[in-house]
């Protein structure tokens, strides 16, 4: 076994030896001191029995729970109706969001590897015109619903080891995209080791173990050890809306989301749209063991993708949008005890062999442990689960091309405003298949909705080419 002269280091190197993960030592005769140094500082941080518990489970069947619909969905209204409760919750949210007890928490630590970009996903150019990235989609919307309430609402962004520096460099060299470095709260999430089929430790370098970020689920307890969970408690914040850097849609702050969740006296919130088809690849809101929860479209049995109900349905049809609310006092209780079960995701992870090189593999080759935030909402104390028009609040950027990509979700952007400027009266060009086509943009700035575009000048707008407001 290998010599080291610490006792500490000691320890850890024989408990990697009986860990069977000595493998990690392999190019030691070739370090410098510091590289050893780095190599041995990060196996002190690993913890082996989490990572044993973990590698155990490689291979395992994910456990059948007994499901059934959620039965607690509130449903969009019929077109043209605003149900007395409804305008309830607006009027609630917004008088939080006025009194400044709402604050936006937005999750950008993963890594991004299907979109392939090679800066963090925030800096990714989205707006259809002007290519407007999403941060800046997400900054201008935060100081457009401050201004319109005249109120303050911070922004918590959380991201990971890896993209930090990038993220803080882009904002300030954007300068905040208009919002006060104060009222900004940058915090970072843990990593956890990435292994192979085999549970062995996989190497980024000869003396780095690879590691990826814990899932946006870490975002309890990266709020809790960064002391941004005690930054809102001391700005009087009581709500937090959560919504995950890739979806451009996302309405911030949506004050009759917010509102729902405070006259309903819930804990958290998860907004939901009907799912596609059922082979659609995201996870559905359930019962599972008399549990509210979300089922991944991985672990969700065929039949109960297929399954309808007498209408028809589907009968597992509640997509999870990952938009979320949640009661800071919520947050607090979980942070007190962040134990979130873990998910394996397989991923391409590069990575060096046992020469040394490195590798960038094609297929997915490591296993990532990840804990999921719908995995917390399962926990709280009355859940909100209000439906949205999928197309008004829903498009991710995953993939490079196909579905979920920058070209569907830059056609969602362009759909949303067209159907703003059509309510303002004008007549929006559109092609044989019905989709706007011309190219619109308008900036959070000018308009969070339609409502917003009431006395602007609209009319004079012409479609010859794109369209930027
Ligand atoms: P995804 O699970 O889609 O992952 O994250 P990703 O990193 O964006 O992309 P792939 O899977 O590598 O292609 C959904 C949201 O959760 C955040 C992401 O930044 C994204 O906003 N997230 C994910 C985190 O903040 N931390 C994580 O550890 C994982």
């Amino acid at each position: 076994m290998l010599k080291v002269r610490g006792e500490r280091d000691q320890v850890n190197v024989a408990k990697m030896w009986e860990a069977g993960q000595s493998h990690v030592f392999r190019f030691w005769d070739t370090l410098d001191d510091a590289q050893r140094r780095a190599l041995l500082d990060q196996i002190d941080e690993i913890d082996l029995q989490l990572l044993a518990e973990l590698t155990a489970r490689i291979g395992e069947a994910p456990a059948l729970r007994p499901l059934a619909p959620p039965r607690d969905v509130i449903r969009l209204p019929a077109a043209g109706a605003c149900p007395p409760d409804r305008e309830a919750a607006r009027v609630a949210g917004e008088h939080a969001i006025a009194t400044g007890k709402v604050a936006g928490l937005i999750v950008a630590g993963g890594q991004g590897s299907r979109l392939g970009f090679e800066r963090p996903k925030g800096c990714f150019p989205i707006g259809p015109v002007t290519g407007r990235s999403l941060l800046q989609i997400f900054f201008e919307q935060a100081r457009a619903v401050a201004e319109r309430h005249r109120s303050s609402f911070p922004l918590y962004v959380m991201t990971s080891r890896r993209n930090h520096e990038q993220v803080r460099t882009f904002l300030v060299e954007n300068e905040w995209f208009g919002m006060s470095p104060v009222e900004v709260v940058l915090f970072e999430q843990r990593e956890l080791p990435v292994v192979d089929e085999r549970g062995r430790l996989l190497l980024a370098e000869p003396w780095r173990i690879a590691t990826s970020p814990d899932g946006h689920g870490g975002v309890i307890r990266a709020l809790a050890e960064s002391g941004a969970l005690e930054d809102m408690a001391r700005r009087g914040i009581e709500l937090i809306s959560y919504w995950q850097v890739d979806n451009p849609l996302v309405p911030v702050a949506d004050p009759v989301f917010l509102g729902y969740l405070l006259e309903r006296g819930d804990e958290a919130g998860a907004k939901v749209a009907t799912k596609r088809a059922p082979e659609e690849r995201v996870g559905v809101w359930a019962e599972i063991e008399g549990r509210l929860g979300v089922v991944e479209y991985s672990e969700l049995r065929p039949q109960d993708a297929e399954a309808r109900d007498e209408s028809g349905s589907l009968r597992y049809r509640w997509a999870n949008l990952a938009i979320h609310a949640f009661r800071r006092s919520f947050l607090e209780r979980m942070a007190a005890d962040p134990r979130l079960p873990f998910h394996l995701a397989r991923k391409r992870v590069p990575h060096i062999d046992r020469e040394g090189r490195l590798q960038r593999p094609e297929q997915p080759n490591g296993i990532k442990f990840e804990t999921f935030i719908f995995d917390a909402i399962a926990q709280a104390d009355g859940v909100t689960l209000l439906e949205v028009e999928r197309a008004r609040e829903f498009a991710p950027v995953k993939n490079a091309s196909g579905e979920d990509s920058p070209e569907t979700a830059r056609r969602a952007l362009t759909e949303l405003y067209g159907r703003w400027l059509e309510a303002a009266g004008l007549a929006v060009p559109r092609d044989a298949e019905g989709r706007v086509s011309v190219p619109i943009e308008i900036s959070p700035l000018t308009a969070l909705g339609p409502d917003d575009l009431e006395g602007k000048p609209v009319s004079e707008i012409e479609f010859g080419s794109p369209v930027v407001l």
